[in-house]
């Protein structure tokens, strides 16, 4: 990716001739996330700096519901992203008006939703979480609501491996990654014979299968933290490619064994049509303001919870 150095350099200096800033996921491609994101991380770490950020315009590198919580958090800032098509299986498993049926069915218990959502939905949630805190926010609301049992949705395998770490009972909907829902525990234990020193670190949206034979489940930034404080000799990512890619750059002494599975719609974004992005300003997401508005009292509560 050294051979973009140009398109790079131009981009970051149209970044600072337009007031801009690239914030860019853990499954942006390396030229991506080391030539020109300003602020890299997970979906939470990436909430809170498009809520930090001071820039004029917010070019989300990263899917289109990432690209609406920086606007539900901004609402004063142009948001950018680079191919509208980029989505997501989970953020589409569910609507806002699935969530009012949920909540017709179990009224009186908190709604928890992932902020792998449109803003419709989380317009109707009371908090919501990522992969980073999910378990945090549930026992949490729980406690603040009394009640022993939560709605988490809509990640049906993160709303069981969130089951499996605590005594709330969780209520969960069918949504799937369609990139984490690919690995089998069949996977893991073979790569477990080819590779006996190796760790394993699973994103806690595979299935449980998968966790239960895995050394550890995170968030991408947990993923990332674990290899550059632990320094594994060999490890294994269970998870989008580009992770281990990004990681593997500052990671010197760790071997990366690369099973993983592509995100087409994270894919969609390139050097190329970010530098079109920052050019042409496009392409803007708006959220009508009514929606952000309850929108960004379920995204901030889980901004303000205590670390
Ligand atoms: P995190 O970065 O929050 O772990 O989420 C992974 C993901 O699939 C985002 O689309
Ligand atoms: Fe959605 Fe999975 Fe792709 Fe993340 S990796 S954007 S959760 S489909």
């Amino acid at each position: 990716w050294r051979l973009q150095a140009p398109l790079i350099a131009e981009i970051n200096r149209l970044k600072r001739e337009k007031n801009a800033v690239i914030l860019a996921h853990n499954y942006m491609t390396p030229d991506i996330f080391h030539g020109v994101g300003d602020y890299v991380g997970d979906s939470l770490g990436l909430a809170k700096e498009a809520a930090k950020s001071d820039a004029k315009i917010i070019v989300q590198a990263g899917v289109h519901f990432m690209a609406e919580t920086s606007k539900i958090l901004s609402p004063e800032k142009t948001v950018l992203i680079p191919d509208l098509r980029a989505g997501c299986s989970l953020a589409s498993s569910i609507t806002g008006a699935d969530v009012r049926l949920i909540k017709q069915r179990y009224p009186g218990l908190p709604v928890v939703t992932y902020v792998n959502t449109t803003a419709d939905v989380k317009a109707e949630t009371d908090v919501c979480c990522t992969s980073a805190n999910a378990v945090q926010v549930v026992e949490h609301v729980a406690r603040e609501w009394g009640v022993d049992r939560v709605i988490l949705i809509p990640d049906e395998f993160l709303a069981r491996n969130v089951a499996r770490q605590t005594d709330i009972k969780i209520i969960a909907w069918q949504g799937r990654c369609e990139v984490h829902e690919r690995f089998t525990a069949a996977d893991i234990l073979e790569l477990k014979a080819a590779y006996p020193n190796a760790q394993i670190l699973a994103h806690p949206e595979c299935p449980a299968e998968v966790l239960e034979v895995s050394d550890f489940a995170g968030s991408t930034a947990a993923m990332n933290d674990y290899v550059l404080t632990r320094k594994p000799k060999q490890v294994v990512l269970i998870t989008e490619c580009s992770m281990a890619d990004n990681v593997a750059v500052d990671a010197i002494d760790t071997e990366f064994v690369r099973p993983c599975n592509l995100c087409p719609h994270m894919k969609r974004i390139t050097l190329e049509n970010i530098y079109e992005s920052l050019v042409h300003n496009r392409y803007e997401v708006t959220v009508d303001p009514a929606i952000a508005a309850r929108a960004r009292v379920a995204v901030q509560r889980m901004i303000d919870l205590p670390p």
